[in-house]
């Protein structure tokens, strides 16, 4: 069975196809990935997958919360892992992922917009957290800019959510935008921080649902 992380926020532009993509890209060192893009038409991750072309990240992209669970089994059947990046403003979406997901991760910034959009979101969560108890969920804050004032911001804010978050962040830098658009990721680019930020991310993530480099396949 692939482990399913599940991208989504019910906010839009917070940064879901960023991470979707940045943790696909690193997963497929490793991993044979599956990449389940369910924002449609707007299809930023399988653009960036068409660009990309890594052998190791199959794409396929998902236009109705109703056959999520369907093109995830297709996906599951070639996949160690699967990286799902969902449309903003779906609740259907995300009921249906966090039913089979083993890491919700929920991207957002440090402004209140963000943070009220996520109570909604926890709302949802902790009404589905009753049916998939595998499904964990993690705040993955983003676009972070290194002032006291974002500090204090995010100073007690997961709790307040009643959230848990990671501990890696990724910090505002246009390496992300600059990568997105070329196929790439930030290990191919000259940004050694945004490597590093990353690289922390990815081993939080893969600790979250315990996957070890033994399950790599590479047939
Ligand atoms: N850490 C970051 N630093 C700088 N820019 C970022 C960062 N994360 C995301 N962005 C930029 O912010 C914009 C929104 O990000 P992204 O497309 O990943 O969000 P999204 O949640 O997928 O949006 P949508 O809801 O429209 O699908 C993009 O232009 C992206 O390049
Ligand atoms: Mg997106």
């Amino acid at each position: 069975m692939a482990k399913i992380i599940v991208v989504a926020h019910l906010k839009g532009g917070v940064g879901k196809s960023t991470l979707a993509t940045t943790l696909a890209a690193y997963l497929a060192q490793n991993f044979r990935v599956g990449l389940l893009d369910a924002d449609l038409p707007q299809a930023t991750s399988s653009q960036w997958a068409a660009i990309r072309a890594d052998a190791n990240i199959v794409t396929l992209g998902c236009e109705s919360a109703s056959r999520l669970a369907e093109i995830t089994e297709q996906l599951d059947a070639q996949c160690d892992v699967i990286v799902m990046d969902l449309p903003p403003r779906s609740v259907k979406f995300l009921r249906e992922a966090m039913a089979i997901g083993d890491l919700l991760l929920l991207p957002l910034t440090a402004s209140a917009p963000d943070v009220w959009a996520t109570e909604s979101v926890m709302q949802v969560v902790n009404e589905c957290k009753k049916t998939n108890s595998r499904l964990k969920t993690r705040l993955v804050w983003n676009r972070l800019r290194a002032t006291r004032a974002t500090l204090d911001f995010l100073d007690g804010t997961a709790k307040a959510l009643r959230a848990k978050e990671l501990s890696s962040h990724l910090a505002l830098r246009t390496s992300y935008v600059e990568c997105i658009g070329r196929g790439l990721y930030v290990e191919q680019w000259h940004d050694p921080r945004a490597k590093a930020e990353c690289r922390l991310l990815l081993k939080q993530i893969i600790k979250q649902v315990k996957l070890s480099t033994a399950e790599f396949s590479s047939g």
